[in-house]
This record gives structure tokens, C-alpha cells and sequence, in this order.
């Protein structure tokens, strides 16, 4: 069935989107999306189960979710022909919560398309695509989620170039644990670049600060020493929280996290809501801090990676 992957990042969002590396895992397959040709003279629908969303590509405006219904039209303005296709999804990730959702969605309607046609294209080619369903959203995205979400694997990612694969040693264990609040990532995104406009000198040098700690936490993945892995990563926090992209209550479920014997912790993707990202120490270790974070009533997600 026609794919995409979420993801998690690791360490490097918001700096990635000023010419920085981020460091990503995939949640690998977390959409998938069926196809049934439609008659001529209909429209492509596509109907998310999970989120009890319905929409098609017509001419008719849907206010509720117009953007979702313009990236549909946009995916669907790559393919000439005019074979018309009802899309139904599966999403095993929190919607708009940094797991990469709508890229791993844009990913799978676009494979859809192609395997309705069955002239797959190539990965790069859906990689190239995907953006411009991504811009829909996010105005300015770096191309990490949408890389994460073709590719899959784990990897680092730079703007403007090819994403390279990374061989974490050992398994990697973590939690995605959702917050319930959302934010805009186009706003929050905005808030970042105000920063660097306001203080140049400052904003820089936290972007740097977190390049440093990526490419440590790269050799620390190759290496499996998960430790100093978790370290970075609450390292990584620290300036993501400088940077006014942390919450009271990511703060909280992050205390919580530590306390229950997380590795490290931080806020993952565009912050302001959205998920914390917890590396846990072990099978147990995983269900110490599982249990902690459900006794915060808050939604867990198992991403793992490595061998
Ligand atoms: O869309 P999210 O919440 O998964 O965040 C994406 C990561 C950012 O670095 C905040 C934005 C980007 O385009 O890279």
C-alpha cells in the first residue's frame, strides 16, 4: 500500500531551517493511504479515518480544512491525466504535533497517484513533490520532515542537499509523548526568524550551538553511547527553551520524564505544543517513563531504530 514515514527529530529543528544539520528518526510506514479510481467526471476525495476528515480537490471551498484541501489539489495538479481517485488514510502519529504528519500524508497520496498510474516515480522525485504540498502548510519548510518522509531510516539532513543515512549502533528506544496543545509550526517558525532579525548575533550563535551538538550527537548514535546521546539532547533543549519554544507544560512533562529515568528530553519539531521527545534507557526504562507520562493522562508513541 502506497507510504509515508513521520518522524522524529532528534536534535536540530528550527536551526535546520537556517542552513543547519538536524538529526532524524523515522516512524517508519506511520501512513498509508488505499485507492479506488473513481468515474470520470468526479473528483479526487480523500478521507483521513483518524482525524474523521473528508475533503476533495473540486471547486468547492472546504473553510474547515482549506489548506488540506490545496495540498490535495496541488498533489493532484502533478498528474495529467484526469483519472479521479477516492484516497482513504490510515495515520498512526499525532496529527500537528512535530511527528511529521502532513508530509508522511503528502508522501502517500503522491505514491497513491503514481501506483494508480503505475508509473512509480522516482523517490526524488516524490521527495521534490512533496515540498510543494508541504509549502501549503508551512510557508518555508527546511525539507526535513519531507525527506524523513520518503527515505525513511535515520538521517541527517542539511537544506538544499541530498539526506544522509546514519547507522545508529545498537537499539535506540524512544517516546513521543503528545503534549495535547498545538501551535502553528508556519508561526512558530516566524517567531525563530523575528529572533534572528531582533538579534542577529544572539539567535547564531544558538544555532551553532546546536550544529555542535548534533554532529556530537551523530558520532554518539554510531558509537551507541546513548548517555551522552540523551545529554545532547536535553542540551539541544536548553536552547530550544531559550529560543521561547518550550511550554510550562513541556516543561513539566519533561521533569516528569527525567525523574522517571529518561536519558534526556526535549521538545520535538516546531515546539509551542506538540510532543516532548524522550530517549529511555531499555525495555524497562521505557515502561518506567510510560507509565509516568500516562499518569499525566498524555498520549505515548513507541518510535525506535537501530538493530
Ligand atoms: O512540522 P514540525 O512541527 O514537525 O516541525 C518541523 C521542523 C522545523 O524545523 C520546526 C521546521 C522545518 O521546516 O524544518
Amino acid at each position: 500500500m502506497p507510504y509515508g514515514h513521520g518522524k522524529v527529530i532528534l536534535l536540530g529543528e528550527h536551526s535546520v531551517v537556517h542552513g543547519r544539520p538536524a538529526l532524524a528518526v523515522a516512524v517508519e510506514r506511520a501512513v498509508e493511504v488505499s485507492f479506488e479510481p473513481l468515474p470520470s467526471g468526479s473528483h479526487t476525495t480523500l478521507h483521513v479515518a483518524p482525524w474523521d476528515v473528508s475533503i476533495d480537490s473540486g471547486p468547492t471551498p472546504c473553510a474547515e480544512h482549506a489548506q488540506l484541501q490545496q495540498a490535495l489539489r496541488v498533489a493532484r495538479g502533478f498528474y495529467a491525466d484526469q483519472r479521479e481517485l477516492a484516497l482513504s488514510a490510515t495515520v498512526r502519529l499525532a496529527g500537528g504535533a512535530g511527528m511529521g504528519s502532513s508530509a508522511a500524508l503528502g508522501v502517500a497520496v503522491l505514491r497513491a497517484f503514481d501506483e494508480a498510474r503505475d508509473r512509480p516515480q522516482r523517490d526524488d522525485e516524490i521527495y521534490e513533490r512533496s515540498l510543494a504540498w508541504e509549502r501549503v502548510f508551512h510557508g518555508n519548510p527546511s525539507g526535513v520532515d519531507n525527506a524523513m518522509a520518503t527515505y525513511g531510516g535515520v538521517g541527517l539532513f542539511r537544506r538544499g542537499e541530498p539526506l544522509a543515512k546514519v547507522a545508529p549502533h545498537g537499539r535506540i528506544r524512544l517516546l513521543a509523548v503528545d503534549s495535547g496543545a498545538r501551535s502553528s509550526t508556519k508561526e512558530m517558525v516566524e517567531l525563530v526568524a523575528q529572533q534572528l532579525a531582533d538579534d542577529p548575533d544572539r539567535a547564531r550563535r544558538l544555532f551553532d550551538e546546536i550544529a555542535e551538538l548534533v554532529w556530537e550527537a551523530k558520532r554518539a548514535l554510531e558509537l551507541g553511547d546513548q548517555r551522552l546521546l540523551g545529554a545532547l539532547m536535553s542540551q539541544n533543549h536548553e536552547r530550544l527553551r531559550a529560543l521561547e519554544l518550550s511550554t510550562p507544560e513541556l516543561e513539566k512533562m519533561r521533569t516528569t520524564a527525567l525523574s522517571a529515568g529518561a536519558l534526556g528530553a526535549k521538545v520535538t519539531g516546531a515546539g509551542g505544543g506538540g510532543c516532548l521527545l524522550a530517549l529511555v534507557d531499555g525495555d524497562q526504562g521505557r515502561e518506567a517513563v510510560r507509565r509516568a507520562m500516562h499518569a499525566l493522562d498524555k498520549q505515548v508513541y513507541d518510535v525506535e531504530c537501530g538493530t
